[in-house]
């Protein structure tokens, strides 16, 4: 039976996915990395530095830069991504899930959020979202990130679950990997080509409500 929900948070929670994009787009443009969208794709659900080296070789320039230079693109990059999160309200909650927090609360499930980001809890604070969520994976704390299952296995840990007792929901590749991988039942949000690998694809998290679900996994869900 499946007892918690994990939650990645850029794309499925807000659309920082776009925020995050904006300020990784000044990067590209700084090391002339072409800026296509198909690495716009590949750095959703990467951490930073993981990030920052895909750039970097799409650039073809990932030896051409000492470690110290690269740690001071990734603080560049940081600093307007923060710039841009500081303009996020509740008014930023992606379609339905506020409703849909509410309804995981009132029947009972647990829930824990699984983002490579460390500046998750920022963001959540900025969407008023902070109290749904005192329990968050903390990236620092992780070996590998995603497509690698452990900060699945982590998230759901934290809700002293097996992750086969868990639902995660992710809008990228490498978050449904990375679910997948963990055991745990995986929900991907946006297209369906793009996230052929999940157990369920909807189109927008406005299709994300507990009977959906229930609907989707059967008697997994209550
Ligand atoms: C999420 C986003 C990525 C971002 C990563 C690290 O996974 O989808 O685009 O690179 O978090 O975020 P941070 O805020 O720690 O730089
Ligand atoms: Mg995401």
């Amino acid at each position: 039976n499946i007892k918690g929900v994990l939650f990645d948070l850029d794309g499925v929670i807000t659309a920082t996915a776009r925020l995050h994009d904006q300020a990784w787009q000044s990067i590209a443009e700084k090391v002339q990395a072409p800026w296509t969208p198909a690495l716009q794709a590949s750095l959703k659900g990467i951490d930073r530095m993981h990030a920052l080296e895909l750039i970097l070789q799409a650039a073809g320039v990932a030896q051409a830069y000492s470690p110290a230079e690269k740690q001071a693109l990734a603080a560049a990059k940081n600093q307007r991504y923060l710039e841009l999160v500081q303009q996020l309200t509740p008014t930023d909650i992606l379609p339905g899930i506020r409703v849909f927090l509410d309804q995981l609360q009132q029947h009972g499930y647990q829930i824990a959020l699984a983002s490579a980001s460390k500046n998750a809890p920022t963001v959540l604070h900025q969407l008023g979202l902070a109290a749904f969520f005192p329990k968050i994976v903390d990236p620092n704390t992780l070996t590998k990130g995603k497509p690698a299952p452990e900060i699945y296995q982590k998230a759901a840990a934290l809700l002293h679950l097996a992750p086969d007792q868990c639902v995660g929901i992710e809008d990228a590749a490498a978050g449904v990997a990375a679910i997948n991988a963990s055991g745990a039942l995986s929900v991907g949000i946006g297209a369906a080509q793009e996230l052929a690998a999940a157990d369920v694809v909807f189109a927008s998290t406005a299709e994300l409500t507990l009977p959906h679900l229930q609907q989707v996994f059967g008697g997994g869900v209550r």
